[in-house]
């Protein structure tokens, strides 16, 4: 695997001034965020844990906010692997573009319904990975299937949409799209929230897990 190049931008970020940026917005948008301040570390441990990130070369975020997640997927990611995060919200697209200049990152300002149109602009047929920050369980259910929808058309056949939330409502409408979805809680964040892994592939019927072809 080659290395990842490094950037300065993580380090010279001011852990103070995104919480403050965050809180901001939360009380100007209160349901586009859903929560007051970012992801904690082992929140961002446990969504990033499943992936393998010697073979993701095309990956995708949903709502980076301050760049949490952004921040430790291009510390782990391949040198030639791409990110393409989609944010609404105008002055977090901004500050992505900012605050992290690495050539491996594109920012679009964009809503996660259009993941499909995205991918295809940037010459990519399908991503590896989707990691999902919004907040879809405060959505209208139709939106919330569409983006579910669009993120698995938007996958590998061997891809996984790796979803965070507060609550476990969205769990039917990720079924409706994913054959395969597991479920994890991290304790560790504020709020808890919830973790569901989800695959295109149908998984293995027990009586056939754990055989050798
Ligand atoms: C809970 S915050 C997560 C921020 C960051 N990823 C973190 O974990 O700290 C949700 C983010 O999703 C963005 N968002 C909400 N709806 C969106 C949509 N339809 N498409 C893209 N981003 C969206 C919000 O603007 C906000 O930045």
């Amino acid at each position: 695997m080659e290395a990842a190049p490094t950037t300065s931008a993580p380090e010279a970020r001011s852990h103070a001034a995104e919480a403050l940026l965050f809180a901001r917005n939360f009380l100007r948008y209160p349901h586009m965020l859903g929560s007051i301040m970012p992801s904690s570390r082992y929140l961002v441990d446990a969504v990033l844990e499943p992936v393998d990130w010697s073979r993701a070369r095309v990956l995708v975020e949903y709502g980076p906010g301050v760049g949490t997640f952004t921040a430790e997927i291009l510390r782990r990611m391949r040198a030639d692997a791409r990110l393409i995060v989609i944010e609404t919200n105008d002055e977090f697209v901004k500050f992505i573009g900012s605050a992290f200049p690495d050539k491996r990152l594109s920012v679009e300002h964009d809503s996660a319904e259009n993941v499909a149109r995205i991918l295809q602009r940037h010459a990519h047929a399908r991503a590896d990975y989707v990691v999902s920050g919004i907040p879809l369980g405060s959505m209208p259910r139709q939106l919330q299937a569409d983006i579910t929808l669009a993120s698995r058309t938007g996958l590998e056949p061997s891809g996984k949409l790796l979803v965070y939330q507060f609550t476990s409502r969205v769990l039917p409408v990720l079924r409706e799209s994913f054959p395969d979805v597991r479920r994890g809680v991290v304790i560790r964040n504020f709020p808890p929230a919830r973790l569901f892994e989800c695959s295109t592939a149908v998984p293995a019927p027990a009586w056939a897990q754990g055989r050798s072809a």
